[in-house]
């Protein structure tokens, strides 16, 4: 029997934009959940990529004399490698210009208009290619213009597919209200709920006429046509499925055959930025709904991030380049802060003082330091043996790995981190009450010394697992210098007891090597 993967996802990126700060937070969050799932045992298949058709890309690679899928060839190897940047541990990476995504999004198109869920009709309005987006009336400022953020706005006549959005508006209220967990955190879902029940909801624009834009999916029953970027791009976590044969995707809906299906959807949890709620949590659940598949079980929103109390933005150069930072302090540090300053949910703010407090305090003097001393000094009075088990410190582990456990089923990343460094806080308090330097100086205490290592060096393997979801590099050389081979990747390695006497530790090395000039 194939069992069902945890499937989780997150927003494709824009392929034309800059990878910034916001891009990487939202990729690091979906890969701890990811990772924070394995280590509970699931089986999880961890989906990203990119989003590449629509008239900002056309336009630029018209501009730059080139072909616009060569143009967006070149740009996905950036983000393929901002992939790898941050160690995410995906196990696909979507183009909407993939052959695979392209026939399901037609397939499903020749579906729904078989089904008789759209019809044609002119509209006449404002349009922004900027956001690739109709506007109206309300979009207007008390001066008559139209915000900034639109670019520049013309006046478009045009005939259109539209998608009976309307009709569903009552089942979409009503499926919100009975599925607390749908969208989450409860203030989003308040959100939508509070949309759907104050505003009539129009039908949807899922067309663009051809002879306006061409760099996207021709629609198959009207090659006059192409996809609407949205109906394009929000079909990117079925396809995927689609392509692996999951048996929940009908032929109708472009199933392929695989020779070793895997069972996907519905998705778990879609990972996004409060910016595309309404996409994910209004015309998403509507459109599955008129193919006739199942509704993901969550839609996660993140906030926002700022970076010292201002928009992040590349013309005024206030940007967090992930990638710099990463070079300069290393991914597990960029993976440390993000985190752990920043809940899933509200919006935060990236300062480089604060980045550095968390490195200094959390990372070198918190779990380095405790690493550090306590196998420098296994390695100094026991040489490197490890004594027999004792139980100070068992029952503070013990809660911690209860806590973190029901973190991880919650997605409350923050608050994991924050029971971890508890046990690292109770650690380093244990070693400053147990003094063992001084015990080492009286042979009568040899044996307190040796129930003193063990709790130590146990402490550090239990934090290794803990901390795996989190930062990975940092986990797995904490293994590395406690001589354990294997990866510390599952939970249940976090139980009491994991080191035998006798076992002999590696070599123990600074983890966070002290820094003391600003991020540049
Ligand atoms: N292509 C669409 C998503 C399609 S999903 C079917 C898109 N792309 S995007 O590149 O503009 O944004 C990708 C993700 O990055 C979104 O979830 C967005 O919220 C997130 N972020 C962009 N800027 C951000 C911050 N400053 N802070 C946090 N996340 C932000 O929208």
């Amino acid at each position: 029997m194939m069992s069902k993967c945890f499937y989780i996802t997150t927003a494709i990126d824009y392929v034309n934009g800059e990878p910034h700060l916001g891009h990487a937070y939202e990729k690091v969050i979906a890969d701890v959940i990811a990772r924070a799932r394995r280590s509970l045992g699931s089986e999880v298949f961890f989906l990203t990529g990119v989003d590449e058709h629509g008239q900002k890309v056309q336009q630029t690679a018209l501009a730059q004399g080139k072909e616009p899928q060569a143009y967006c060839d070149e740009l996905a190897v950036t983000w393929r490698s901002l992939a790898s940047k941050l160690e995410l541990s995906i196990n696909d990476f979507i183009r909407t210009t993939d052959p695979r995504h392209k026939r399901v999004v037609q397939a499903i198109l020749s579906k729904l208009n078989a089904e008789g869920h759209f019809y044609k009709a002119n509209y006449e309005g404002f349009y922004s290619t900027k956001e690739e987006t109709f506007l109206t009336e309300k979009d207007r400022l008390p001066d008559g213009t139209f915000p900034a953020v639109y670019g520049e706005v013309t006046k478009l006549v045009e005939e259109n597919y539209y998608f009976k959005l309307g009709m569903h508006q009552q089942w979409l209220i009503d499926y919100i209200e009975k599925n607390p967990g749908f969208i989450q955190p409860d203030y989003r879902r308040n959100e939508v709920l509070g949309f759907l029940r104050n505003n009539q909801l129009e039908d949807l624009c899922i067309t663009r006429p051809s002879n306006r834009l061409n760099w996207g999916i021709p629609v198959p029953f009207d090659t006059n046509f192409v996809t609407y970027v949205w109906f394009d791009a929000l079909v990117n976590y079925f396809s995927v499925p689609a392509a692996q044969g999951d048996p929940a995707i009908p032929p109708a809906l472009g199933a392929q055959a695989a020779e070793h299906p895997l069972s996907l959807w519905p998705a778990d949890v879609h990972v996004i930025g409060k910016d595309i709620l309404k996409f994910h949590a209004v015309y998403w659940p509507i459109m599955l709904k008129a193919m006739g598949a199942a509704l993901p079980r969550q839609i996660l929103v993140h906030g926002w991030w700022q970076k010292e109390g201002e928009k992040l933005s590349k013309t005024t150069g206030n940007v967090v380049d992930p990638i710099a930072v990463i070079n300069e302090w290393g991914l597990d540090a960029f993976r440390f802060y993000v985190v752990r300053e920043l809940a899933i949910g509200p919006d935060g703010n990236w300062t480089d003082a604060g980045f550095q407090a968390r490195y200094q305090s959390e990372l070198a003097n918190g779990l380095g330091n405790l690493v550090n001393r306590s196998l420098s000094m296994l390695k100094r009075y026991r040489d490197g043996v490890v004594p027999a088990g004792n139980d100070d410190l068992r029952e503070a582990a013990a809660k911690t790995l209860e806590s973190v456990k029901a973190d991880f089923g919650d997605n409350q990343l923050q608050a994991a981190l924050v029971d971890i460094w508890g046990l690292v806080t109770q650690g380093n308090q244990y070693v400053d009450r147990t003094a063992p330097f001084k015990l080492a100086k009286d042979p009568a205490q040899a044996k307190r010394l040796d129930e003193v290592l063990y709790n130590l060096a146990e402490t550090c393997r239990i934090l290794a697992v803990l901390l795996w979801p989190f930062l990975p590099g940092t986990s797995a050389r904490i293994y590395a210098q406690l001589g354990l081979s294997g990866e510390p990747d599952k939970l249940s390695a976090a139980a009491w007891g994991g080191l035998q006497a006798g076992h002999r530790i590696g070599e123990p090395a600074a983890l966070f090597p002290r820094k003391d000039k600003p991020t540049g």
